[in-house]
Order: structure tokens, then C-alpha cells, then sequence
């Protein structure tokens, strides 16, 4: 048993047999009529304010303060984590009591998210990293887990997994509206997650949703307040080509030849940006594209490993081409408005260079992936939120919000998408 527990227990025991003693004392004195404890009275009030001490103790500290509901939810989950976690070790005896590590549970206001600490200790650290915590905390489960600058504790934060970020749209017209609403220069992901304009990695088994989630990303593109300049590649030639070409057929490509030329075209338009910006920021030298109000150029291509299979097996200096184009955009981009949207079902190193991929800020991967691919997307060592993803559903990493994967739920618009266009 915890300490805190053993003397709660013990006094509340101790409480009660005093009292029955005392009451007991009393009944004898009052029918034998003699007077054998003159202050029977004052020893009943002082247990009896003990008991009440007791039960005060336990509603504070599981902050009845805040409202019935804030300690039914911390009442349950913090007895059902301590519970579990004694059962999975947890914990060091202590003669006749067991410790376990200092637990911290704090809600948010409508109990859709939550926030636990739990004290590192050189014993459990490995174990508090590694363990899954989901199942001892009722509807909660974890998103993300890290360290505290001091290495003292462990933070999980938690999510209700009942709750929806996922926008529905059931009108073109409500879409806009939304899209009204978020900063030109950012694109938003689901209900509480808007992101800014950077390069980007999609990632997903087919059918988990990924072009129909770059579809979401480009209506909101096409309707920002500055125009954003789109390109389009798609090696297979399906969907994003038809989209493309009925948007800016100039700007579609479908052979490796075509997307090499159009990826050349872009690069050429960054070179020229160059210059530009260079003039801007002799009146604001800590600015980018966005402070100028500059117009981003985006290029996107789906089923990017279709692309750089068919590039591998062309000559090397086309390869070295498309390699140092690439590179030149991601290295130089951020700053100039140009931005790369690769969309590919894996992201091994095979089929995408390694230092490509980790200059990507924004990764996201949907649906139910392999290790593998988290591992090639996120890097080792990430920890993914233990649930099923359904289509549209997946995690993301972003250096501001999101340094490690967090849930994500793509839009679902119920209106003619192509017509949207
Ligand atoms: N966010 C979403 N909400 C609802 N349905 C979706 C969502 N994303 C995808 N779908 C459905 O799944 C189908 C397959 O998605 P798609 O984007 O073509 O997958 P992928 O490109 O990954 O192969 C879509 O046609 C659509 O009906
Ligand atoms: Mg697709």
C-alpha cells in the first residue's frame, strides 16, 4: 500500500475504534450512572473532526475545487494509473508500504485534452520512456511524451480519443469561409491545427488519403488572398494531371522529361526572386517572402517515388540534375517563397534522399502505416500515437507545433471537389 494511503488508512481505523470505545465508555457510565470520562464529549468532536480532516484531504487532493467533475475525472484516472502501475512495477517497498512515483493530472477546460507529470527517478526512467500508458487513463490517450528541461519529470499529454478535429464541409461555400479565417500564408491541417507555408512531405499506403488531402491543401491555395503559383507533376498521370491541367496546363507535367523541364522552370523563377528579395530586404533585413507579400510558388508532386524510380534509371547527369534542383529548393526556398510538396506511398532512402527528407519541416503520415515508415519519415526513436488511423487520419511532426508526431484528421469535403476547381 502507498504511504499516503497506509496513514490515511491507519487514521481513519484508529479514528473509528476510539469512537466506538468512547461510545461504548459512555452507554456503561450512563446505565451504571457513574461518571467514568468527564471529557467523553471533547475526545468525540476531536476524532470525529480527525475523520472529516481525512475525507477533506482526499477531496482536495483530487481538486474538488474545480467542480464535481474535475475530481470524478481525476479521482478515476489518477486511482486507475496508480493502480496499474503497481501492477506493472512501478513501484519500491518501503517496510511496510510501497512508493510510487509522484503523479501530477491537470484537465483542460471541456476535458478534451489533458496533462500528466510523473516524476523520472534513476530506477524507472528507461521504463516511464518506454511504456504505454493508454489503458490505465479511462477515455484518454497519449499523443506525445517528453522529458522536462530539469530531467525531473515526464510529461504525457493526453487526448480525449473520442474527440474529432475533423472539419466537415458540407458546402464549397463553407469551406471558403474557413479559409477566410486562417492567415494567408499558413494552410490549416484539421480543426486546431493550422500550419505555415513550407516544404512539405505526405506519406501514406495507397488509399489513406493523401491526394485527397493535397486537394484540401490546394482549394486552399487557390483562395488565399495572394495568388499562389502552382505547379504540377504526376508521374502516373491520374487525378492531380487533370486538376493540373484544367488549373494551368503550362504548369502540368506527366514524363520525367516534362517534370525535369518544369522543375527547371521553377528553379529559374527562384533565381530570378532572388534578386528581388535582395532589394526588399535592404528596407527590412529579418524579413522573408511573406513580410513583402510576395506571391509563394509551390510545386507539387504526387507519387514522387514513381518519378525517382524512372529517374534512377536514366543517365547520371540527369539524375545529378534533378538531385542538385531539388536540393537548390530546399535549401533556398524558405526564405524566397518557393516550396516543394512531395506526396509518396514509403520514404525510404531508396526512393527519396535522406538529407531531402530531413530538410522537409512538415512530414505527415496518414492512415495505418509500417514501422518502417514512421521510422524513414519522423526518424528513431519517435513515438506514434497507439490507435487505428482511418482514411484521412495519420500524424505529422512540425518544428514550431508539432517536434513530435501528433494526431492529425484531414478535412472531408462533402462537395463536388472537381467542380471546386
Ligand atoms: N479526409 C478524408 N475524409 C473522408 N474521406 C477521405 C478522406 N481522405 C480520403 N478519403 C477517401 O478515400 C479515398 C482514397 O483517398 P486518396 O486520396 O485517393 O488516397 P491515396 O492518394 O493515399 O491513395 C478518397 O477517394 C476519398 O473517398
Ligand atoms: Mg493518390
Amino acid at each position: 500500500m502507498r504511504k499516503i494511503n497506509f496513514i490515511r488508512l491507519l487514521c481513519t481505523v484508529f479514528c473509528i475504534i476510539a469512537i466506538i470505545i468512547i461510545k461504548i465508555v459512555n452507554l456503561i457510565s450512563k446505565t451504571l450512572c457513574i461518571n467514568i470520562i468527564v471529557h467523553s464529549k471533547l475526545l468525540l468532536i476531536v476524532f470525529v473532526a480527525i475523520l472529516a480532516l481525512i475525507f477533506c484531504d482526499i477531496l482536495l487532493s483530487h481538486r474538488i475545487y474545480k467542480g464535481i467533475r474535475y475530481f470524478w475525472y481525476h479521482f478515476t484516472i489518477k486511482n486507475s494509473l496508480e493502480l496499474q502501475m503497481i501492477d506493472a512495477g512501478f513501484y519500491i517497498e518501503r517496510n511496510c508500504y510501497i512508493d510510487i512515483p509522484k503523479i501530477q493530472l491537470s484537465f483542460n477546460n471541456n476535458f478534451s485534452a489533458a496533462e500528466l507529470k510523473i516524476r523520472d527517478s534513476l530506477k524507472f526512467d528507461k521504463k516511464l520512456d518506454d511504456v504505454v500508458l493508454s489503458s490505465a487513463l479511462g477515455k484518454f490517450v497519449v499523443e506525445r511524451h517528453y522529458i522536462t528541461d530539469d530531467g525531473n519529470y515526464y510529461i504525457y499529454e493526453l487526448i480525449d480519443g473520442s474527440v474529432s478535429f475533423k472539419l466537415v464541409f458540407n458546402s464549397f461555400k463553407e469551406f471558403l469561409n474557413y479559409n477566410k479565417g486562417i492567415d494567408t500564408y499558413k494552410l490549416f491541417l484539421d480543426s486546431r491545427t493550422a500550419v505555415k507555408l513550407q516544404h512539405c512531405l505526405l506519406v501514406g499506403q495507397t488509399g489513406s488519403g493523401k491526394t485527397y488531402e493535397l486537394y484540401n491543401v490546394l482549394l486552399q491555395m487557390m483562395n488565399k488572398q495572394v495568388k499562389y503559383e502552382l505547379y504540377f507533376a504526376d508521374p502516373k498521370g491520374s487525378s492531380l494531371a487533370i486538376i493540373g491541367s484544367t488549373i494551368n496546363e503550362n504548369r502540368t507535367a506527366v514524363s520525367v522529361e516534362e517534370i525535369i523541364d518544369l522543375l527547371e522552370q521553377f528553379v529559374s523563377l527562384m533565381r530570378e526572386r532572388k534578386g528581388e528579395l535582395k532589394e526588399l530586404l535592404k528596407t527590412q533585413i529579418d524579413g522573408d517572402y511573406s513580410t513583402f507579400g510576395l506571391s509563394p510558388y509551390v510545386f507539387i508532386c504526387d507519387e514522387y517515388a514513381s518519378f525517382a524510380s524512372v529517374l534512377q534509371s536514366m543517365e547520371k547527369k540527369s539524375r545529378d540534375k534533378v538531385k542538385s534542383l531539388l536540393y537548390e529548393i530546399i535549401l533556398q526556398g524558405r526564405q524566397l517563397g518557393f516550396f516543394l510538396f512531395l506526396i509518396m506511398q514509403k520514404s525510404d532512402a531508396a526512393l527519396i534522399d535522406t538529407a531531402l527528407r530531413d530538410n522537409m519541416p512538415l512530414k505527415i503520415v496518414l492512415g495505418n502505416s509500417e514501422q518502417q515508415t514512421y521510422i524513414t519519415t519522423f526518424g528513431n526513436g519517435v513515438d506514434i500515437p497507439n490507435r487505428h488511423y482511418s482514411v484521412g487520419e495519420g500524424v505529422f511532426t512540425e518544428p514550431t507545433i508539432a517536434p513530435e508526431p501528433k494526431l492529425l484528421q484531414c478535412p472531408y469535403c462533402k462537395f463536388d471537389i472537381l467542380k471546386a476547381f
